[in-house]
């Protein structure tokens, strides 16, 4: 006799395509850090579904707006051919949450779609010229985007890309290659912009070097091209600031976000807003009025529990505490690193990783690879000193028997 969880597995091994399962966790309901699964178990989440619960679960006031959407009905509607409140107070929102010069908001219905159509926004003003991104960035898999998109092979076999370049992330001041965008620019010409992670996520939990974000920014100004910042994995509050480009004392001309939002967002200045009516659209817009209305009470929550704090002082102690673990244990981890709860652990080799995020999983520990041989740490925002020494015990014990 399967259980309940195999049943589900097994069903989805033969009707869905594959695609990126880790193990076979199988969620039915959560509660603040905790999953629970079909048969009953809980596991920590220190993944927070791919940073896209932020708050958690079975937050209050969640509960009370999805209960509210219950009586409504017309709960999917077409969004951006009919006006609706939620769309509106999601956008205001974030506006009022992102540097002064960013004006306009799309909304869509994930973080592909938001990078898509902040390149389209480019494209639109500098017309089909190469964008620029950088090797290891991963900004979703739609065509467009899936060309800027350069984390694993796999993802782009055989797929048609657009013109575009691509420049070393430089994760030291010291890289010599931060000067390489402006001798790309003296080769081939100013681009039609050039679209950045701060922290690259996929592409193993890298914060950037604060000289290569501020280089970016310097020459994308020089020459007037649009600097896009992903903050679709790295965005509300993940790294310790609300945004991540807060800590690199720059302001991105677009900005794609999504994940904790609940629904895709390109944020854009005056200037890359194409202002003309039919130039883009979506039925679904910011997906339904339930997850913009979410979207909402996140970001609002975030801020009444102080949450971008919590994640600034958690991540420290994590870090301190992995730091620690490095040094027990320096023949299985060569590094750690991140912002806020944004922190990769990376491994001396795939095997090992692979290795203790299983063993994590069976011990009831929710972790997920990233990079080539990186595991992620990314918990709920709301996350407690406890919390913490609980999971990182689970993760020491599984590192130990790597
Ligand atoms: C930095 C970044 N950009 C874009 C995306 C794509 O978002 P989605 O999977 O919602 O299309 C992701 C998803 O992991 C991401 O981490």
């Amino acid at each position: 006799m399967f259980s309940k969880s195999e049943k589900i597995v097994r069903k989805t091994k033969k009707y869905c395509i594959k695609t990126t399962y880790a193990y076979p966790l199988t969620i039915k309901s959560g509660k603040g850090c905790y999953i629970q699964d079909h048969v009953g178990e809980w596991y920590l989440d220190f993944n927070t579904n791919v940073s896209s619960c932020n708050i958690g679960y079975f937050h209050p006031e969640i509960q009370e707006i999805l209960g509210k959407y219950s009586k409504l009905g017309a709960h999917k509607i077409a969004g951006q051919d009919f006006y609706t409140e939620e769309q509106a107070d999601l956008a205001e929102k974030l506006v009022k949450i992102t540097p002064k010069e960013l004006e306009k908001v799309f909304l869509i219905n994930s973080g592909a779609e938001a990078v898509e159509n902040a390149i389209k926004f480019a494209f639109r003003k500098k017309g089909p010229i190469p964008g620029v991104g950088c090797y290891r960035g991963f900004h979703g898999r739609t065509l467009g985007a899936l060309t800027f998109t350069n984390s694993k092979a796999v993802q782009k076999k055989n797929f048609p890309e657009i013109s575009h370049n691509s420049i070393q992330f430089c994760t030291s001041d010291d890289d010599p290659n931060i000067g390489q965008f402006e001798d790309l620019i003296d080769r081939e010409g100013p681009p039609a912009f050039v679209l950045v992670e701060c922290v690259q996520g996929e592409g193993g939990y890298r914060p950037a070097s604060k000289k290569f974000i501020k280089t970016i920014r310097k020459v994308s100004k020089k020459y007037d091209f649009p600097l896009i910042i992903d903050e679709i994995q790295s965005g509300l509050g993940r790294t310790g600031k609300l945004w991540s480009f807060e800590h690199y004392g720059v302001n991105p001309d677009i900005i794609a976000s999504a994940k904790s939002l609940q629904v895709g967002a390109t944020i854009t200045s005056k200037k890359y807003d194409p202002d003309e009516e039919g130039a883009v659209s979506s039925t679904w817009g910011g997906g339904h009025r339930i997850d913009m209305a979410v979207g909402l009470k996140t970001i609002e929550i975030i801020e009444k529990e102080n949450l971008v704090e919590n994640s600034a002082k958690m991540g420290k102690y994590t870090m301190k505490r992995l730091d620690e673990i490095k040094e027990n244990y320096p023949e299985h981890i060569i590094d750690v690193r991140g912002l806020g709860l944004m922190i990769g652990v990376e491994f001396k080799d795939k095997r090992k990783r692979d290795f203790v995020v299983n063993e994590c999983f069976k011990n009831g520990l929710l972790v997920l690879g990233c990079g080539f041989k990186t595991i992620r740490f990314a918990p709920p925002l709301i996350i407690t000193p406890k919390e913490i020494d609980k999971g990182l015990e689970i993760f020491e014990s599984a590192v130990k028997v790597s």
